[in-house]
C-alpha cells in the first residue's frame, strides 16, 4: 500500500512509515528511561515554560507524525516528573515495571475495546484471569469478583455502587431504575481519617459528601472500634487498610463482627494497604480485612503496574453487576464474563493486560518483595531522619514516614528547598494539626543507595 500520492516520490509504504515511527518512538521512549537518573525528578521551571511550544491553536492541516513525536520528546519529556527513577516520594506514586510499561506498548497497538468478549478476547480473559490473581493475593474469598477501574477513587465509587444496591435491594427499593429520591436512607459510617476519595465516591453516588456518621480515629488515624455508632441492615461503614499520612490500618478484626452482627455492609478502601496481604512479615496488618463485603485498591501503587490502574472487588459479584448493567439491543451477553456490566464505562482500554502482565512478571514472591523491600526503605528515612535530629510523626508499619523539621514554616521551607534540589521529591501535609514532610517509598525501583542520596539531601535542606 502507497502513501504517497503519483507526484511525490518516492513512495513510503504505510507499513514503512509507521514501523519507522515506533521505532523512533522506542529509541525516544528509552532515551527517556537511560536520562532519567541524571535529572531532577521534578522538571525545572525553564522545561515548564518551555511546554509554551505546545500550546497555540490547532493548525488549520496535518502535522507529520514525526514532527509530532519530536515535539512531545524535546518539550514533553523534560517537563515531566521522573517517576520511575526511584526517588519519587510523592504522593502514593510507584513507578511501572518493565514488563507492564512493554505491555502497555502492545495493548495500544492492539487499540482493543475491553468492554465485551467479542472485541477482545485476549483482553477479556486477562483481565478475568488478574483479577483472580488480585483477589487471591490479597486474601479474599474464592467467588469475589470485581472490576478493573481506572483507580482507587472509581474502585471506591464501583463497590460503594454495589453497597447501595444491595441495602436498597434488600429494603425492596430498586435505586438503578428510582433513584434516591424517596429511597429508604441509607447510613454511612466513615473514619474521621478516611481519604478524600471516599468522600467524593459518595457525593457522586448521591449519597453525600457529608451526609456521613464520623467516627473519631486515634493517633495513627485508626478509626477507633469504641467508639462506633449504631449499625443496622440499611448502613455502609467504610474502613482504611492503609492511611495516605500514616500508612496505618483499621483494626478490621475487632470492626467487621460488630458490623455483619448489625447487619451492615463494609467496605474497605486499600487502596495500597491491602497488598501487605501479599507478604507473610506485613500480612498482621490486614487482619480480619478479608470478612468485609467491598474492597477498593489500586495496583498501580503498590505492585507498579502503571498509570492507570485500579481494582473493585465484591464479595457477592452480582451486586456490582446489577449497578453497573445496562441495556441496549446492540450489546449482547456472550457466554463470558463482560467486563462491561461490571464497569463504570462502556468502552474501556484494556489495561487488564498490563495487570495480567506486571503480575506475572512478578509472581506471588515479586509482590511480597516489594512491599518489603520498600517498608524496609521507609525505616531506613525515618532512622536517617531521627538519628539527624528531626521529628517522626508516625510509627512506620509499611512505606509511609511523616517527618517535621520544627516549626511549621520550617518544614514548609525544608520541603520547598528539597523539592528545588531535584535528587528526590516529597510533599507536604497537614497531620492531626502539625504540618509534616511525606515519604511514600512505593516504587520497585527504589534502592537503598536511592534511600540515601535522598537522606543527605534532605538532612543538607534541612540544616543549610
Ligand atoms: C487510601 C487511599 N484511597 C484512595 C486513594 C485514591 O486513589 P486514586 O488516586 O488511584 O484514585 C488514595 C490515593 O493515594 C489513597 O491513598
Amino acid at each position: 500500500m502507497s502513501v504517497s500520492h503519483p507526484s511525490h516520490p518516492p513512495a513510503v509504504s504505510l507499513a514503512d512509515a509507521r514501523a519507522a515511527l515506533l521505532k523512533r518512538a522506542a529509541r525516544d521512549a528509552m532515551d527517556y528511561l537511560e536520562g532519567e537518573d541524571n535529572r531532577p525528578v521534578a522538571p525545572t521551571p525553564q522545561a515548564v515554560a518551555a511546554l509554551s511550544a505546545l500550546r497555540g491553536p490547532l493548525p488549520p492541516g496535518p502535522t507529520s507524525p514525526d514532527t509530532v513525536l519530536h515535539l512531545l520528546h524535546e518539550f514533553g519529556s523534560p517537563a515531566t516528573v521522573a517517576k520511575t527513577s526511584g526517588r519519587n516520594f510523592g504522593f502514593v506514586n510507584g513507578g511501572c515495571l518493565p514488563a507492564a510499561l512493554a505491555a502497555s506498548w502492545l495493548v495500544s497497538t492492539w487499540d482493543q475495546n475491553a468492554a465485551f468478549f467479542v472485541q477482545s478476547p485476549t483482553a477479556v480473559t486477562l483481565e478475568e484471569v488478574a483479577l483472580d490473581w488480585v483477589r487471591d493475593l490479597l486474601g479474599l474469598p474464592v467467588g469475589t469478583g470485581g472490576a478493573v477501574v481506572t483507580g482507587a477513587t472509581m474502585a471506591n465509587f464501583s463497590a460503594l455502587a454495589a453497597a447501595r444496591h444491595a441495602l436498597l435491594a434488600r429494603a425492596g427499593w430498586n435505586v438503578e431504575a428510582d433513584g434516591l429520591f424517596g429511597a429508604p436512607p441509607i447510613t454511612v459510617v466513615v473514619s474521621a481519617e478516611a481519604h478524600a476519595s471516599v468522600a467524593k465516591a459518595l457525593g457522586m453516588l448521591g449519597m453525600g459528601r457529608n451526609r456521613v456518621v464520623q467516627v473519631p480515629a486515634d493517633g495513627q488515624g485508626r478509626m477507633r472500634a469504641d467508639a462506633l455508632p449504631q449499625m443496622d441492615a440499611n448502613t455502609i461503614l467504610c474502613l482504611q487498610a492503609g492511611n495516605v499520612n500514616t500508612g496505618a490500618f483499621d483494626p478490621a478484626y475487632a470492626i467487621i463482627p460488630a458490623a455483619h452482627a448489625a447487619g451492615a455492609w463494609v467496605h474497605v478502601d486499600g487502596a495500597f494497604g491491602l497488598w501487605a496481604a501479599a507478604s507473610q512479615e506485613y500480612r498482621k496488618w490486614t487482619k480480619g480485612f478479608e470478612s468485609a463485603d467491598s474492597w477498593a485498591t489500586d495496583a498501580h501503587k503498590w505492585p507498579n503496574i502503571g498509570y492507570d490502574c485500579g481494582v473493585a472487588l465484591v464479595r457477592e459479584p452480582e451486586h456490582l453487576r446489577a449497578a453497573m448493567s445496562m441495556d441496549a439491543a446492540y450489546l449482547v451477553q456472550g457466554e463470558h464474563r463482560e467486563p462491561s456490566y461490571f464497569n463504570p464505562e462502556l468502552s474501556r482500554r484494556a489495561r487488564g493486560v498490563e495487570l495480567w502482565a506486571g503480575l506475572r512478571s512478578l509472581g506471588r514472591s515479586g509482590v511480597a518483595q516489594i512491599v518489603e523491600r520498600t517498608s524496609s526503605h521507609a525505616r531506613r528515612f525515618a532512622a536517617g531522619l531521627k538519628a539527624a535530629g528531626f521529628e517522626i510523626l508516625n510509627d512506620v508499619v509499611i512505606n509511609q514516614v511523616l517527618v517535621s523539621f520544627g516549626s511549621s514554616e520550617k518544614t514548609l521551607h525544608v520541603i520547598e528547598r528539597i523539592q528545588k534540589d531535584g535528587t528526590c521529591w516529597c510533599g507536604s501535609t497537614v497531620w492531626q494539626g502539625r504540618t509534616a514532610m511525606r515519604i511514600s517509598v512505593s516504587s520497585w525501583a527504589t534502592t537503598a543507595e536511592d534511600v540515601d542520596r535522598s537522606l543527605a539531601a534532605m538532612i543538607r535542606a534541612a540544616k543549610d
